[in-house]
C-alpha cells in the first residue's frame, strides 16, 4: 500500500470516526511535549493605566449597567479571558456615596484595598471596612456587599477563583433579595493575618492575639498586620536553617 493510500485511509478513518464523535488516540502524539507548556504570559498593568480607565468608567458605568465596576486583567496570552489560567483579577472602582447590590456565588474572592477610606464591604453580615492595605476574604457562597460613605472614591484589587469553578462547570450567582444585608457585626477588633499563619506553623502566638478574641477570618487591617509580619520575618530569619 503506497505512503498516499495510507495517508488517505488515516484521513477517512479520522473524518469517519469526527461523524461519530470519536478520535483517535494516536493523534495525541501530535501534542504531547516533554515539559508542560503554557500560553500565559508574563505582563505587567501599570496602576496609571488602570485608574485612568476606572475613573472615565466611573463617568459613563451606573450600577444598573453592570452591578459591579471593574476593570477586569486580561492576560495577553489567554485571549481576553482570564488574568493567569488560574486566577481572574481585576480592579474595582466605587464612587463616593455609592452602594452596590448583596450577591453570592460558587467562586471564592479575596480583595486588596488600594485607596481610598470610608468604604466597606459586609460578608455574611460582618460589616469589614476596607482601608488601604486591607485583605478581605469572601469564600465561595459567602453574602457579600460593597458601599462608600467616604467622600472619595474607593479603589481595591479582586482575585477570583473564576477559572478553575467555570473549568469544572460550577459556576452559579444569585442575589441577595434585598439590597444589602443586615449587619451583626464590625470588623473592629479582628486580629491580623499573620497570627492565624503564626499559630498553624506552631510559633508562639503574637500579642495581636488576646484571650478570649475569636479570629476573623475575613477582615486583615493592614495596621494591625504590619507589625506582626515585621515580627514574623525576624524570628523566621533567626531561626531558618541555611
Ligand atoms: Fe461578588
Amino acid at each position: 500500500m503506497s505512503a498516499e493510500a495510507t495517508l488517505d485511509s488515516m484521513e477517512r478513518l479520522d473524518q469517519d470516526m469526527a461523524a461519530k464523535h470519536m478520535m483517535g488516540f494516536w493523534r495525541w502524539n501530535e501534542v504531547i511535549a516533554p515539559h508542560p507548556v503554557t500560553t500565559v504570559q508574563a505582563h505587567l498593568w501599570r496602576w496609571n493605566d488602570v485608574y485612568q480607565h476606572l475613573v472615565r468608567a466611573a463617568d459613563l458605568v451606573d450600577s444598573e449597567r453592570a452591578e459591579r465596576r471593574a476593570a477586569l486583567l486580561t492576560n495577553p496570552g489567554l485571549n481576553g479571558q482570564y488574568t493567569t489560567h488560574t486566577i481572574h483579577a481585576s480592579l474595582q472602582h466605587l464612587k463616593p456615596h455609592e452602594h452596590v447590590s448583596a450577591h453570592r456565588h460558587t467562586f471564592a474572592a479575596l480583595r486588596f484595598i488600594l485607596r481610598g477610606r470610608g468604604g466597606y464591604t459586609t460578608v455574611q453580615g460582618q460589616r469589614c471596612e476596607m482601608e488601604a492595605g486591607d485583605l478581605i476574604l469572601t469564600p465561595q457562597l459567602t453574602w457579600h456587599d460593597h458601599s462608600n460613605d467616604g467622600d472619595d472614591p474607593v479603589v481595591w484589587l479582586d482575585e477570583h477563583d473564576l477559572p478553575p469553578v467555570m473549568a469544572l462547570q460550577q459556576f452559579a450567582q444569585d442575589s441577595y433579595g434585598q439590597f444589602q444585608q443586615p449587619v451583626q457585626t464590625t470588623s473592629r477588633g479582628s486580629v491580623a493575618c499573620s497570627g492565624w499563619s503564626n499559630q498553624s506553623i506552631g510559633r508562639t502566638p503574637l500579642s495581636c492575639i488576646t484571650a478570649g478574641e475569636t479570629p476573623s477570618r475575613r477582615c486583615c487591617h493592614w495596621p494591625r498586620s504590619r507589625l506582626p509580619l515585621i515580627r514574623l520575618t525576624g524570628s523566621c530569619s533567626s531561626s531558618a536553617t541555611p
